[in-house]
Parts: C-alpha cells; structure tokens; sequence
C-alpha cells in the first residue's frame, strides 16, 4: 500500500533534502553521480534549481517523522526541459528510497512527471540508464520506452550505456481522444 503523498515540483528551500536523498541513493548509480566529471552532486543541484525549465519533481510523506532528516521525501525525478529541441525533455535523475521500493512509488512520480511535460507542449522524453540495471530497464519499457541507442563499454567494465526514448500525446491529442 502507498503511503499518503505530496508531488510537487522542488523549490530552492528544498535544496538541502534534495542533497541529502540524492546522496542516500548516490551509490545506487554507476558510477555514482558524485563520482561523474560534472562538479558533483550540489552543482548538479544548483544548475538545476537555477534553470526555468529544470527541476526535481518529489514526492515527500504528508506527515513525515519529526526525526526524518529527509522530511519525508521518497521519491524524486530530475528533469530539463528543452534539452535537444524546444519541444523535448531528458530525465537526468529517478530514484525511489530504498525503504519504499516496489510499492509503485517511482511508476506514480513518472506518471504526474508525463503530464505536466505534456501540459508544456513536449512530445518525446529522453533518458539513459545502464546494462545490469535491470529494475530501471524494466520499469522504462513497462512505460513505453525503447532503447535507440547503446554505448559500449560507455561506463567501464563492460558496462553500457543504453539510450531510451518515449514519444508524449500532445494534450491537443490527448483531449481530442477523450472527446
Ligand atoms: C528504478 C527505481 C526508480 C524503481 O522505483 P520503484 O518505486 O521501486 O518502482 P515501481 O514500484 O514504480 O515499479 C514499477 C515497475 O518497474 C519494474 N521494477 C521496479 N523495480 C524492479 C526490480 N527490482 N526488478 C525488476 N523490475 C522492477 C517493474 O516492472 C515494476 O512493475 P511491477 O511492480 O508491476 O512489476 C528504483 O529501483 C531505484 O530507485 N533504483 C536505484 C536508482 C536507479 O537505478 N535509478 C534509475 C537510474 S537510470
């Protein structure tokens, strides 16, 4: 069962928990971010709170303990918008708290994710993820995915790089279907 949930898109005073979730799950990524050439975990934040069409999307417990130093936030997406074309996005982060996995959680946030993006007029996504991970490979093509392009040995030891992309309904199309 879901707990009960806020979504929402981060703020700058979320800065400080989405540091702290972002290094919780570092270690979950390869190589983790901290360890990738492009000023480490704060400066990937901080590029994208200062953008007008980047961000984190969170879900964070309507009520989450007094003790919680994540203040309840289980879930996060990051996103740019307009990244190769004025009409597309790339996912440059998703994760779930290794405690609410399984639940649903990540499937929720990328879907409230694909409506606002439709809302801005963006019609294909874009994101990349790893050979061995097969949890991200699952979920992605469970959402209508499919990989366009493969890197290899993009990450050392063997590792890829798998590129995966996914065509958005434009909201004229999708209220025009509902007619
Ligand atoms: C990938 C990740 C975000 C999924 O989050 P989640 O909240 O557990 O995912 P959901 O519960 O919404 O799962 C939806 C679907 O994804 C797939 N999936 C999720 N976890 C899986 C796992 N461990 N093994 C296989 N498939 C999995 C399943 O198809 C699942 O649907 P099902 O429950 O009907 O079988 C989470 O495992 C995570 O944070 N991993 C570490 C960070 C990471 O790898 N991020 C992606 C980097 S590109």
């Amino acid at each position: 069962m879901q707990p009960d949930l806020v979504i929402r898109e981060a703020r700058h005073e979320d800065f400080q928990n989405v540091l702290r979730f972002i290094e919780l799950v570092d270690g979950d990524f390869y190589p983790p971010l901290s360890q990738r050439g492009d000023g480490g975990i704060p400066e990937r934040i901080k590029a994208s709170l200062a953008r007008s069409d980047a961000n984190y999307m969170i879900a964070h417990l309507t009520e989450p303990e007094e003790s919680d130093l994540l203040q309840g936030l289980i879930a996060m997406v990051g996103f740019t918008c307009k990244w190769q074309h004025e009409d597309d996005a790339y996912i440059n982060f998703l994760a779930t708290h290794p405690s609410y996995r399984k639940h649903g959680l990540a499937g929720v946030l990328h879907g409230r994710l694909e409506e606002m993006l439709v809302e801005k007029g963006v019609s294909r996504v874009y994101l990349c993820t790893w050979s061995g991970n097969l949890a991200a490979m699952r979920f992605y093509e469970k959402l209508g995915y499919s990989v366009y392009s493969i890197i290899l040995n993009d990450r050392g030891n063997g590792i890829n790089t798998l590129n995966y992309r996914k065509g958005l309904g434009t909201l004229k199309s999708s209220m025009s279907a509902k007619q």
